[in-house]
Order: structure tokens, then sequence, then C-alpha cells
């Protein structure tokens, strides 16, 4: 498999087990509920704009996807930064640019929707991940997220 013979197009709702599949495969727990909220504000909720891409095998099987959120608001008012806060690649199909694939897809398709910046999260520890976005052209932001314990 090469990424001549994948296809990256928009999610859809039935895309649902295939993504909670796959990142159980990659994170080794299971994460329905997490989806659930995801899918619900992605396909039901009209103040989020469709960004959320797969990567489909030949064969149909997804095999990769990444999601974010474009904010519009109740008022559909569009912003001009829009998020990336999952991605994952089915690790049989890793290491192939599946993953960069998606990436770029990704930028391609909110930068023709106007967006000028993608934010995302990354532990600062998992330096693979983090060689991942580099090469991907993310860079540190200049705001620090700060955190505390409760
Ligand atoms: C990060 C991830 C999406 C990359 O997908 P991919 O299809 O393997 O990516 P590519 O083939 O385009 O790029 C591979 C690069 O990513 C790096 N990489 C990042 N995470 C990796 C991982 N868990 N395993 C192996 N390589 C990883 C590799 O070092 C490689 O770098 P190189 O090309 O310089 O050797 C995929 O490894 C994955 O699903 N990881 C686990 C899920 C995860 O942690 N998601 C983040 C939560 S938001």
């Amino acid at each position: 498999m090469n990424e001549n013979t994948i296809k990256i197009r928009l999610m859809k709702t039935d895309d649902f087990d295939a993504v909670v599949g796959i990142d159980e495969k990659v994170l080794k727990v299971s994460r329905p509920e997490y989806y659930e909220m995801k899918f619900e504000r992605l396909f039901k909720s009209r103040e989020y704009l469709p960004t959320s891409l797969v990567a489909e095998a030949k064969d149909g099987t997804v095999v990769g996807f990444v999601m974010g959120e474009l904010y519009m608001g109740e008022f559909g008012i569009f912003q001009e930064q829009a998020t990336l806060d999952t991605i994952g690649v089915d690790p049989y199909c890793q290491l192939k640019g599946i993953g960069a694939q998606l990436i770029s897809e990704f930028m391609a398709h909110l930068r023709s929707l106007g967006v000028k910046k993608v934010n995302t999260l990354v532990d600062t520890k998992d330096s693979k991940l983090t060689h991942f976005f580099s090469a991907n052209q993310f860079s540190p932001s200049k705001t620090i997220n700060l955190e505390r314990n409760l």
C-alpha cells in the first residue's frame, strides 16, 4: 500500500466504527463516548463546519483519519482559526506517508474555506508525535498551555 492507492475523503457518519477501531488500536483503549460526542458535533450541530477526513484504501477500508473543528457559532460567524484534535493511522499502515497525506489534505481543505491558522496540542514528552507534526510544518505557538492541579 502506498499513497497512490489511498484516497482521502470527507468523513461520514458511517465511518464511526472504523474511526473508533483505529483509535483503539493506536491508543490501546476504547473511547466510543469521546467519538460519539465528536460525531454529534460534526454531523448534527450547525455550529461547526465539517472538516474531518478519512484515508480509504482501494478496497474501501478506512485506514486513517484526522478530526478537527471549525467553529462558526450559532450566528454563523466565520473564524480564521481551526483545530486539529485527533489523528490516527492503523498501525498496520503507518510509516507510509498516510499521516502526512491526511494533514496535507486537511490543510488544503481548511485553506479553501478561508482558515488562516490551525492549532493542535501535543504532549512535549511524545517525541515521535512532535517529530511528525514538525515534519508537517507545525511549529510551537507563541501561547503557553497553562494548567493547575485541583
Ligand atoms: C502520528 C501518526 C498519525 C503518523 O501516521 P503515519 O501514517 O505513520 O505518518 P507518516 O508515514 O506520514 O509519517 C511518519 C513519521 O511520523 C513519525 N511518527 C509519529 N508517531 C509515530 C508512531 N506512533 N509510530 C511510528 N512513527 C511515528 C515517524 O517518526 C515518521 O517520521 P519519519 O518519516 O521522519 O521517519 C501515526 O503514527 C499514529 O496514528 N500514531 C498514534 C496516534 C496518535 O498518537 N495520535 C495523536 C493523538 S491526536
